[in-house]
């Protein structure tokens, strides 16, 4: 059968570092979707991302990843990349001896390589930084800009962020919401949206700016609950991550 999913995970297990660290997610993203992540520090956001990218530090060891109908479970990241994939880490790596500028001249697909790279770069404040090499010596809310800069030049389908907002002020916090607002076509049709992702973010901050689909609560390597943004922000805020074990358990038990 084809996924109609942009993305999904069936009982995706995963361990790092021999050490299994999600047991058994479940998810679909639709076209056109955008799913916030949330969970405690260690819960394992990051090495979901991991997984769907296909960093080969995580060793998926059960269950499957689907992208756009297709196994994509054992394919290595540059093959997920050029299927429409994108990813911004929550750590960037800094990559010397390269310049941001050639980077993204490099990464351009074809439709941005008709823009102005330049001019993408002013729209996340960073037309200063094409002559630096990448990452290095850039502060914490820089690296986030540039990471969502080579993310609008690559212009992919679905994006995972992973943190996208931590360490970034007031006022570039609206930067980057914009530049995901992009990423996801949110000026389009909400019926003709193609393009997904995946946001993790410890803030309710993002969702003031980013009119997100669906919410997901990561707690112990297992989506705990799942539900409208808003709502599992509010129980989070008011019950911590507590009454989502608690929720966890209830159904483990059923
Ligand atoms: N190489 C490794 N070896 C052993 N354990 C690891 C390794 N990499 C990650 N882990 C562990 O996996 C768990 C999940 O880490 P992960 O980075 O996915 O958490 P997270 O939900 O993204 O947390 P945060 O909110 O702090 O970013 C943590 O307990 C972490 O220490
Ligand atoms: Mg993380």
């Amino acid at each position: 059968m084809i996924s109609m999913a942009l993305l999904e995970l069936v009982d995706l297990h995963v361990e790092v570092g021999g050490r299994e660290i999600l047991r058994g997610i479940n998810l679909a993203v639709n076209h056109g979707e955008i799913h916030v992540l949330f969970g405690p520090n260690g819960s394992g956001k990051s090495t979901l991302i991991n997984a769907i990218a296909g960093n080969p530090m995580v060793r998926v060891t059960r269950g499957k990843i689907i992208f756009k109908g297709k196994d994509v479970t054992g394919l290595p990241t540059y093959e997920r990349v050029k299927m429409g994939l994108g990813v911004a880490f929550q750590h960037p790596p800094k990559i010397r001896g390269v310049r941001l500028g050639e980077l993204l001249q490099k990464m351009a697909s074809k439709l941005a390589k008709e823009r102005d790279v330049a001019k993408v770069a002013s729209a996340v404040n960073m037309q200063g930084y094409l002559d630096r090499e990448v990452n290095v010596g850039f502060s914490g809310g820089e690296m986030k800009r540039s990471e969502l800069l080579q993310l609008l030049v690559q212009s992919p389908d679905f994006v995972l962020l992973d943190e996208p907002d931590s360490g970034v002020d007031i006022e570039n916090l609206a930067v980057v919401a914009n530049a995901i607002n992009q990423l996801c076509e949110a000026n389009v049709k909400p019926s003709m949206r193609v393009k997904s992702a995946l946001l993790v973010t410890h803030m309710g901050h993002m969702l003031k700016y980013i009119s997100a689909d669906r919410a997901h609560v990561l707690f112990n390597g297992k989506i705990a609950c799942s539900g409208r943004p808003d709502e599992i922000l509010k129980q989070i805020m008011e019950h911590g991550f507590e009454r989502c074990a608690e929720c966890l358990q209830k159904r483990e038990e059923a």
